[in-house]
């Protein structure tokens, strides 16, 4: 088994409705260790952790995506409360804010801080998205304090030095393989391999060469290459660190 660790996959998503048992079954027979499915919603929630029961290596995040807020997701909260009870969901996740998006700011706001609020009492860590809202994600992590990861992260260097000091760790995936990726080269330099950890965020997000593409974990190889030649070091030893880093933040014992 390899060192690819998948801290955010979405393979609930129809893009892998045509293959999706055969090429997780090819994936955890080659490089990948570990993958965590996202919930956005609560049906995505439930078949995140689906899939966790089926593999060993799979696990589950649930949680409502700020993008999927509306006016029943206060009371669906009870519902990801009850899965966030199975052994194999490690983390409240992903939730955040995306003020790309029209939902109402404040709709997203209540949403998550209600399960920053479900990540405190349930000892879990969390997994942040957060798009074009860097001031009040930060804001909101200041407040609550919770573990976890802030994935794909698009903030400053500064800020992502405030969110490591706080204990959290940075999730970086494809875009850093892209031509225009200068801000996250910039996070790259100045966050310490101890608080990194990759991810695709699949099937979105593709790594050059295959930009545009549908993504999945094996392609974090490509991420890791790029991360490697910036921080200068070896490939599979930046691989078993951010593995090992992953395993940590998901409280995983493996
Ligand atoms: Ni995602």
């Amino acid at each position: 088994m390899g060192n690819i660790f998948d801290t955010h996959a979405h393979y609930d998503d129809r893009a892998f409705d045509e293959d999706r048992y055969e090429l997780i079954d090819k994936l955890f027979e080659g490089e990948v260790c570990g993958i965590v499915n996202q919930g956005t919603t609560v049906e995505t929630s439930k078949f995140s952790l689906e899939l966790a029961h089926k593999y060993d290596n799979m696990y589950a995040a649930a949680g409502i995506h700020p993008e999927c807020a509306d006016e029943n997701s206060m009371e669906q909260l009870n519902v990801i409360r009850e899965l966030c009870r199975d052994p194999k969901v490690v983390a409240v996740g992903e939730i955040g804010l995306d003020y790309y998006y029209d939902v109402p700011k404040e709709l997203q706001r209540r949403v998550f801080e209600a399960q920053l609020r479900l990540a405190e009492e349930l000892s879990l860590p969390v997994v942040i998205h957060d798009r074009e809202a860097h001031g009040d994600v930060l804001d909101y992590i200041k407040k609550y304090r919770p573990k976890g990861i802030v994935h794909c992260f698009s903030g400053s260097r500064e800020m992502a030095m405030e969110v490591v000091r706080l204990g959290m760790y940075i999730g970086m995936g494809g875009v850093i393989t892209f031509k225009n990726a200068r801000k996250s080269v910039e996070v790259i330099e100045a966050v310490p391999i101890e608080s990194l950890v990759l991810e695709t965020d699949c099937p979105y997000l593709a790594p050059v060469p295959y930009r545009g593409k549908r993504n999945d974990s094996s392609m974090i190889r490509f991420c890791a290459e790029r991360i490697a030649e910036i921080k200068g070091m070896d490939t599979e030893e930046l691989l078993r660190i951010t593995a090992q880093n992953a395993r940590r933040v998901y409280q995983l014992n493996v």
